[in-house]
């Protein structure tokens, strides 16, 4: 056994010999982020060695000579020889202690104020003296008051034996989604939003995919530890919210819960094995109330969980709780599809009355995971790509050079590059000189400029053309970039980036073909940055590992594998959506609005999304994003207890329709792997 001290949590973790550094630190519930699955292809699980002797070197390409010798390693690749102490970057979650991790998983949600979205009707619970609620007077001054909670699903009132006169009954909304969880605590007799409070589901460290949660979760040990994680970390949220508005935690008296059926079962310790398998069964009970002890929430003991209708083994009740927010989905004149985007596709439609409801495994892709530079929205991440003219546009978040890229940001890039010939509609990537006419002149590229820009990508061509000369050509390009620098410098006004730019190429990855400019940090308002790539640099495709990459950054690109792994979750999502209308009888252009839900939401473009086959041709103008529908959706529940009865009876007779099942699906799948064609007219 090897004994690791990690820092800065201080605590000592156990390594078995031979294990990776990953694999021992998630055993102590100290998850360390991996994009690209923990393969050693993406170097974002980087971890600093205190005595470098102690942990062998893990060759990449990110990881300079001098980063190496100074204990830069990486976590899933890394194997501990003996004992020492290691750094952690910002690219972990500590289970048992505070999320590390930047903007999305802690701290209050930003647009708090904006979600007071509806008036309090009449909540499912109110409290209330017997002799208020009688309407007498006869309560006297020597006789303690006795308090009751009136909840609209129980025939009786039950009795609250730890309720104070000067308490206010208030309620959680709660949306555990398989990467992040929200709360928000709300004054019940107001429907005020008093705090809200979010974090990384703890349970990540087994897996960032419900399949893998629900493998670890087969054995009793297995299931104890993954209901406990995410009940104690609900616990914590809730000491949170109620601290932060100074109210007790015995005040709460009414929570409901949005969230995929998997994480349903895990809080409220269920097996959920039932749902990895045919026939899917749904062990928890929906549209129905559980005591809060069953959560394992340290709430009033009198408190209720409501659980809204869950629609499918596939469809929980996040989605249930999403479509609140679309009245047009309950309009029977109406033609409506709603369309949840995570690491599962759900989709929803209405055709004036007959509603249908499937889900697509659209993997991580789109939430920026399992990429080669794949990130969450946080500094660094590219979070939207614009192709103008004959430039492409980088929007970073935070004042800092790109370190990958998040799922909005994804969209962008892939219609970009099929904007500007990078890619072609097979989805394979290859420098520009390398298309034909047509696509060049998407990009801005006559036939007439073309002598012009062969000259422009001319050192990028000798480049790849002779990689043995590569430093004969570099000193070449730099001569060229000189000149060209001198152009962008008084295009935007920066007077460093010409030296910048040459060390950046100096620093290139041991990849021998790499050209990539970084010509400026546009002073861009906070919080986004932009990096350019136009004409005027080479061209910033290249070669790693004998597979062409796009470089958008010193380290941060975009492989060929990485563009197949984004047109198979475009492929399932779409195919899905295909399929609803085909089976429904209607085409895109019969709906009347498209809702997109998903934390990610509003941050995409529907254009981009259209450009790049996500969404059928004439859909973009028809979206409207809803953000996380869940947390919304459930805060509606809480505030008001007539939409409880309103969406039970409103989903009664939703269908599910089985995507494997139609013999259509395979067909429509393979060519909804394609990109759109951008040379041919819509
Ligand atoms: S290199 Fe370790 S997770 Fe990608």
């Amino acid at each position: 056994m090897i004994n690791i001290i990690v820092q800065p949590l201080g605590i000592n973790v156990p390594i078995n010999e031979g294990e990776t550094l990953h694999d021992g630190l998630e055993r102590s519930g100290i998850s360390i982020e991996t994009p690209c699955g923990g393969t050693g292809v993406c170097g974002g699980c980087r971890v600093w060695a205190q005595d470098p002797s102690k942990i062998p070197p893990t060759l990449h390409s990110d990881i300079s000579t001098r980063e190496e010798a100074e204990g830069l390693r990486l976590a899933c690749m890394a194997v501990p020889i003996d004992d020492t102490t290691i750094l952690l970057e910002e690219n972990y979650v500590y289970a048992h202690g505070e999320c590390s991790d930047g903007q999305i998983l802690s701290g209050k949600r930003e647009d708090e104020k904006e979600r007071e979205l509806h008036p309090v009707d009449l909540p499912a619970v109110r409290v209330a003296t017997l002799s208020e609620a009688s309407g007498t007077e006869e309560n006297s001054e020597n006789t303690a008051e006795v308090f009751q909670m009136y909840h609209d699903r129980s025939p009786k009132p039950i009795d609250l034996h730890l309720w104070k006169a000067s308490y206010t009954p208030k309620g959680v909304a709660i949306d555990i989604g398989t990467t992040t969880m929200v709360t928000s605590l709300v004054n019940l007799e107001t429907g005020k939003i008093l705090a809200s409070e979010s974090c990384l589901n703890p349970q990540v460290i087994h897996g960032h995919d419900v399949l893998s949660r629900i493998q670890y979760a087969s054995t009793l040990e297995g299931l104890s530890e993954m209901a406990s994680l995410v009940q104690n970390k609900l616990n914590e949220l809730i000491d949170n919210l109620c601290s932060n508005s100074g109210s007790s935690t015995k005040e709460i008296v009414d929570i409901t819960i949005g969230a995929n059926t998997t994480m349903l079962q895990l809080a409220a310790s269920i097996d959920p094995s039932p749902l990895g398998h045919l026939p899917f069964d749904v062990d928890i009970k929906s549209s129905c109330n559980y005591p809060a002890d069953r959560f394992g929430l340290h709430v009033n003991p009198q408190a209720q969980v409501y659980i809204p209708p869950v629609m499918h083994a596939f469809v929980g009740s996040d989605i249930t709780a999403g479509l609140l927010l679309c009245p047009e989905f309950f309009d029977d004149t109406k033609s409506v599809l709603y369309l949840d985007m995570g690491t599962n596709g759900e989709i929803c439609l209405n055709v004036k009355g007959n509603r249908l409801t499937t889900s697509t495994a659209a993997g991580p892709a789109f939430e920026g995971m399992g990429l080669s530079s794949g990130m969450r929205a946080k500094d660094g991440a590219v979070q939207k790509v614009i192709l103008d003219g004959s430039s492409m546009i980088f929007h970073v978040i935070g004042h800092k050079e790109p370190k990958g890229i998040c799922g909005s940001g994804i969209v962008d890039f892939v219609a970009a590059l099929l904007g500007a010939g990078f890619i072609n509609p097979s989805g394979r990537l290859a420098a520009i000189n390398n298309r034909n006419d047509s696509t060049r002149s998407q990009f801005g590229l006559s036939n007439s400029q073309q002598g012009a820009s062969n000259n422009q990508f001319g050192a990028s061509n000798s480049q790849f053309g002779a990689s043995n000369s590569q430093s004969g050509a570099s000193n070449r390009q730099s001569g060229e970039s000189n000149s060209k620098l001198g152009v962008s410098n008084r295009q935007y006004g920066s007077s460093n980036n010409q030296s910048e730019a040459l060390n950046n190429q100096s620093e290139a990855p041991n990849n021998k073909n790499y050209s990539f400019e970084l010509l400026q940090f546009k002073g861009d308002k906070k919080p986004h940055e932009t990096i350019v790539c136009n004409r005027e640099t080479p061209s910033p495709v290249s070669e790693l590992d004998g597979q062409p990459v796009f470089y958008f950054g010193k380290k941060a690109h975009l492989s060929q594998k990485d563009i197949r792994q984004i047109q198979l979750a475009k492929g399932a999502v779409r195919t899905g959506i295909d399929l609803m209308l085909e089976t429904a009888g209607i085409s895109c252009r019969d709906l009347d609005c498209i809702y997109i839900a998903g934390g990610f939401g509003y941050h995409l473009s529907p254009v981009n999304m259209e450009k790049i086959g996500l969404l059928p041709e004439h859909a973009a103008e028809k979206v409207i994003f809803c953000g996380n529908a869940s947390i919304d959706g459930s805060l509606q529940l809480l505030r008001n207890g007539s939409k409880r009865i309103f969406i039970e009876g409103a989903l009664k007779n939703m269908e599910h329709l089985q995507l494997a099942d139609s013999p259509r699906f395979m067909e429509m799948f393979v060519t909804n792997l394609n990109f759109p064609n951008m040379d041919q007219p819509s």
